[in-house]
């Protein structure tokens, strides 16, 4: 039997890096994998060209310009366009290839601000977006658009998968770019190392939000690959929310931080609650394993690991 042929674009990055481990447990598929700087996603010749050679005969569309609020708001030309023109070339040259499936990473921040709660799929597009992310929604929404479009016109097999937050190793914590919980487990972490008594954390730490492990994503990602093939997008997450408050307390307590919370009221919440609804993959078969508590444990000692190795070069 040929082997498959599978490109994660995005390889290097928390989503990317977490599908790469997850299918190389799989048999009779070979990866194909370029960095950045093998492969610009944005330069259309260049990716038209990769994919003529390489006829991938599956894709899973992990590469993005991705961001926390501070991010978002402060460079929104860069997250609309990256984002637009990535999946635009992806997308049209898998098409163009010959690719028989592909799989789109969309959002939960692609949802209204005010959906009701839990979200599903029918959602989307139904009311304004929170602000602080809309550049990045609408280029998502565009993403998932697009793989509804060729679908429809080119009979690509392209669907879409909608995770919740994630979280895990290889996360981004740097502070001006990170998301809430690889930011927690970094000012906690300096916080232990450097003997301080406080912490900040950013808002009131009422808002509620809901968290995947990215292994438990990856696995989710090829479960549909191996088993959907529609229109609608599907929700990928945990199916239950705690408050940025619980949160902090649960990274304090996986750092084994003593001291005090302080929570900054002058920085935005962002959206009240966030919790998507998973019926629709539960239906199809599959559920997410990692706990949160056990996945903060992992996260934080791999990041500590790393904040070790690094000192040591
Ligand atoms: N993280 C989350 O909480 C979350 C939640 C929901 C959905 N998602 C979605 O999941 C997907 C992946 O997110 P992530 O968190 O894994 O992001 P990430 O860690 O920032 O990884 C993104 C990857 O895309 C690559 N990339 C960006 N621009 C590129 C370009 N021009 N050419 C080639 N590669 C390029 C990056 O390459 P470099 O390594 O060279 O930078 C990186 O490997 C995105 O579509 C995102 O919207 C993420």
């Amino acid at each position: 039997m040929t082997s498959k042929r599978v490109f994660i674009a995005g390889h290097r990055g928390l989503v990317g890096s977490a599908l790469a481990r997850r299918l190389q447990r799989e048999r009779d598929l070979e990866l194909i994998l370029r960095s950045r700087d093998e492969l610009d996603l944005t330069d259309q010749r260049a990716v038209r060209d990769f994919f003529a050679r390489e006829r991938p005969d599956q894709v899973y569309l992990a590469a993005a310009r991705v961001g926390g609020i501070l991010a978002n708001s402060t460079r929104p030309a860069e997250f609309v366009q990256e984002n637009l023109v990535i999946q635009s070339n992806v997308i049209d040259a898998a098409y163009r290839a010959g690719t028989k499936k592909l799989l789109f990473l969309g959002s939960s921040c692609i949802y209204p601000k005010h959906a009701p709660q839990p979200m599903t799929e029918d959602c989307l597009l139904t009311g304004p977006l929170e602000p602080t992310n809309e550049w990045y929604a609408i280029a998502k929404i565009a993403g998932l658009k697009t793989c509804q479009a060729y679908r429809k016109q080119f009979g690509l097999d392209a669907i879409c998968a909608m995770p919740t937050n994630l979280y895990g190793p290889g996360d981004n914590f740097d502070l001006a770019a990170s998301h809430v919980l690889p930011a927690l487990i970094r000012k906690f972490t300096e916080a232990v190392d450097s003997g301080a008594g406080e912490v900040e954390v950013w808002g009131t730490g009422t808002p509620r939000r809901e968290f995947l492990h990215v292994d438990d994503l990856a696995d989710g990602c090829v479960f549909l690959m191996q088993n959907y093939s529609d229109l609608p997008p599907v929700n990928v997450g945990w199916g239950e929310d705690v408050s940025i408050g619980e949160l902090a307390r649960a990274v304090a307590e996986a750092t084994a931080f003593t001291g005090v919370l302080r929570f900054d009221t002058s920085k935005p919440d962002g959206t009240p609650r966030k919790l998507l609804d998973v019926s629709r993959m539960r239906a199809l078969g599959w559920s997410a394993r990692i706990p949160l508590a056990e996945g903060i444990r992992d996260t934080a000692q791999w990041y500590r690991r790393e904040r070790s190795a690094k000192k040591a070069t």
